[in-house]
């Protein structure tokens, strides 16, 4: 069979005392949309942080198709392929839509020295931002402050980020967080249409949109992974539903 497009093997971290993933085993396949769920403090964003390169395992490896990159530093993870976006916004809020996208299009280029200035008015720049914002039906927003912008086309905007760095997967943590039921919504069709063309890992707690989305789910309970498998095997688990899913998400709402 062929190597997964991300294998983490044993990964440990700790702050402290704590033990934030504890011995973490994954497998993404390539194609697959696997949402990572749990309650607050599982470990989630900590996880996310050392696929990314932003934090450094203690123990454990990471591959990115078969090639190890636990110890590759973050910019050059990006180049390999991956991109995140963050639980917490990190847009530049004084700058339009079409610039933000534009900057990271660049620093994706190898050309992250120039004066970014300079982004928006370099072509192949500006058509792979457009390109970028027209995938997530932020076209017609391009020349708009990010201050501007509702919650809603913000989280638009961050996944046209890390769309045009052109990434082979996708690491989103939280997208859904604060958006009412009608942008919801939008972002679950939305990453419906991405899903075709881009492996994606998702940290999430709208448990409607992870069952509508997700390949496989991994269950994350103080820092390690208590099962990971298909949707309704998960619906199914006497652990989970005990650690996390519980009686208040009505999981029977599918089935
Ligand atoms: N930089 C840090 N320094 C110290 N402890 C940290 C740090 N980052 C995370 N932790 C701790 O590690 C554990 C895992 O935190 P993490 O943020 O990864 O959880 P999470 O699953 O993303 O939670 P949430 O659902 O609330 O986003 C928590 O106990 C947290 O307090
Ligand atoms: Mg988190």
């Amino acid at each position: 069979m062929a190597d997964p497009l991300l294998r983490v093997e044993n990964l440990v971290r700790r702050f402290g005392g704590i033990l934030a993933t504890d011995n973490v085993s994954l497998d993404v396949a390539k194609g697959e949309l696997h949402a990572i769920i749990g309650p607050n403090g599982a470990g989630k964003t900590t996880l996310i942080s050392q696929l990314t390169g932003h934090l450094l395992p203690h123990a454990g490896t990471i591959r990115l198709a078969g090639a190890d990159i636990t110890h590759v530093p973050a910019y050059r993870r990006c180049a390999l392929g991956l991109a995140r976006s963050f639980q917490i916004t990190s847009l530049l809020l004084e700058f339009t839509a079409l610039d933000n996208v534009a900057l990271a299009a660049q620093a994706n280029d190898g050309h992250s020295f120039r004066f970014w200035g300079n982004a928006r008015k370099e072509s192949h720049l500006r058509q792979s931002a457009l390109a970028a914002l027209d995938r997530v039906g932020l076209a017609n927003r391009a020349d708009v402050l990010v201050s501007e912008l509702s919650h809603g086309e913000q989280r638009e905007l961050e996944l046209a980020v890390a769309l045009a760095t052109k990434p082979q997967l996708l690491l989103l943590d939280e997208p859904m967080a604060g958006l009412g039921a009608t942008e919801s919504g939008r972002m679950v069709k939305l990453l419906q249409e991405l899903r075709r063309e881009v492996t994606i890992v998702l940290v999430e707690h709208d448990m409607d949109a992870v069952f509508a989305l997700a390949d496989r789910i991994s269950v994350l309970v103080y820092g390690r992974v208590i099962a990971s498998d298909e949707p309704a095997a998960i619906r199914q688990n006497a652990e989970v539903r005990r650690a996390y899913l519980g009686e208040q998400h009505a999981v029977t709402r599918h089935g």
